[in-house]
């Protein structure tokens, strides 16, 4: 894609021309025609032309041109008579001289401000500058390079058009918050060039013209992908840690209730047999029998014993349960999930309360109220129609702590509703259908409830209740 060749680009091919023909215009005019007018002053034009193309010196050259060239139709004309001619000419050197002189003090101020803009090149960051109707006025090397479009392809163009700008809030509330205060940062999304999103953390500073309206907007944008695939990645190895470390317990006490429970279960097994050989006696040996029996039940009371310690040492449990503050781990869980909501242009609205006092395992919590926004994200991916709104709540209600997950997705099937949170029960391609079933386990193993209901529009609202800190204390 290319875009429009700066207007001053293309005309500084042409001006060199302009120059040249003009100066021999005026040059014609003020040797063979007899107006009785300063012509030669009209070289001035031809100087503020070269001031525009030329440094210092090519100025110098085309200005002492043309006080030559005054000079020399003054000659041809006139000669050195002292007559209104040459009082014309004189004029017109002055005005040719000075008009020189301001331009040269134009361009060397215009120079430092060149040299102070190519310092704003060193910069890593990508820096713009955009007028109020969002259109680019200026774009940095930094900004060719993370975007890969080239200054003067950008220049006039609306940045957010250009890199299909996604906000994490709404665009409006954004831009009011700039005019109100001057200043907003925040992380966006951008679309480089070559079709990559990249993420990067965004500050816009308000310039306003001297009479205080709004005139311009500096943008600056680190580029923060990395940085956030990396806190992303570790999130999640923390995550799966946690999860690891249950599987792993799982399975230590799965092969441990199966190496204790089978051999109580072998000798069940073989006494039983025993026994049968000796009802098939005859007569039956019932002495034999009845301590057969005996051993059978013995076997199964150990069997049952096993059984009875595994529960016990799992409900004396994994989990830690310590006061917490509900609303503060529902807040650090949406910060763990910001990006995801980015990337998948979900709107957060929050109205949660804190402190929020319960009882309860910390990190398990987290993994509930975890599942419940990433599914409720995921139930919207597929929704074009309609804002993707996913609004958290956390309030105390009566005795309990109700937290509440409401999304505008693609709702629950009423057949569906019973089976949601049974384990393995999923309609996701890459879902393990764990997600809702774990959770119910923890919520209850907390003494709440949890449970799903459909909205009045489009999507689900997922809620659960704690006890509240002063209600599960005195329990
Ligand atoms: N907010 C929701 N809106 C609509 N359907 C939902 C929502 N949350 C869950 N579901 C349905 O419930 C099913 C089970 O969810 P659950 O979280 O248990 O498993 P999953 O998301 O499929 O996989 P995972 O174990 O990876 O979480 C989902 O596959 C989906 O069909
Ligand atoms: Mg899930």
């Amino acid at each position: 894609m290319t875009g429009p060749v700066p207007v001053k680009r293309k005309l500084s091919r042409w001006i060199p021309i302009a120059m040249v023909l003009s100066a021999l215009a005026i040059f014609i005019v003020d040797t063979f025609t007899p107006l009785d007018i300063a012509i030669a002053v009209l070289y001035v034009a031809v100087v503020l032309l070269a001031a525009n193309v030329f440094e210092r010196r090519g100025v110098l050259l085309v200005s002492g041109t043309c006080l030559f060239l005054t000079v020399a139709s003054l000659l041809i004309s006139h000669g050195l008579e002292p007559d209104t001619a040459l009082l014309r000419c004189l004029v017109s050197l002055s005005a040719i001289t000075i008009t020189t002189f301001l331009a040269l003090a134009n361009q060397s101020t215009t120079m430092r401000l060149r040299e102070q803009a190519e310092l704003l090149d060193l910069t890593h960051d990508a820096l713009m500058v955009r007028d109020m109707s969002g259109k680019i006025a200026y774009w940095n090397r930094g900004a060719e390079e993370l975007y890969g479009w080239r200054e003067s392809e950008t220049l006039g163009r609306s940045s957010h058009d250009l890199l299909h700008t996604v906000f994490s809030g709404s665009r409006d509330a954004i831009e009011a918050q700039l005019l109100a205060s001057g200043r907003w940062e925040g992380d966006i999304i951008h679309t480089t060039r070559d079709g990559r999103q990249v993420t990067v953390a965004s500050r816009w500073a308000l310039q306003r013209d001297e009479r205080g309206q709004p005139a311009a907007v500096l943008e600056t944008n680190t580029d923060v992908t990395e940085r956030n695939e990396t806190q992303e990645d570790l999130n999640q190895a923390r995550a799966q840690l946690a999860h690891v470390t249950r599987i792993t317990t799982l399975g230590e006490l799965a092969a441990s209730i199966a190496h204790e429970v089978n051999q109580p279960l072998a000798a069940i097994v073989t006494n039983g047999e025993v026994c049968l050989r000796w009802l098939d006696r005859n007569p039956p040996d019932l002495q034999e029998t009845r301590d057969g029996v005996t051993r059978i039940i013995q076997a199964a009371r150990r069997a049952s014993d096993v059984i009875a310690r595994l529960r016990a040492l799992s409900r004396r449990g994994v989990s830690e349960r310590s006061p917490i503050d509900v609303g503060e781990v529902v807040t650090e869980v949406v910060t763990l999930i910001e990006r995801e909501m980015l990337v998948n242009r979900v709107s957060l609205r929050r109205d949660v309360a804190s402190p929020l006092m319960a009882v309860g395992d910390r990190v398990q919590l987290q993994q509930v109220i975890m599942n419940l926004l990433m599914n409720g994200v995921q139930a919207m991916s597929g929704v074009n129609d309609r804002p993707r709104v996913l609004t958290v709540r956390a309030t105390a209600h009566d005795e309990e702590v109700l937290v509440s997950v409401e999304d505008s997705g693609v709702g629950v099937a009423p057949e569906d509703e019973a089976r949601l949170f049974q384990a393995f029960f999923t309609t996701r391609t890459e879902g393990m259908g764990m997600g809702l079933s774990i959770s119910r386990s923890i919520i209850e193993s907390h003494g709440g409830r949890i449970w799903v209901s459909r909205n009045n529009g489009p999507g689900a609202t997922f809620q659960f209740t704690l006890p509240a800190l002063e209600a599960a204390a005195s329990a």
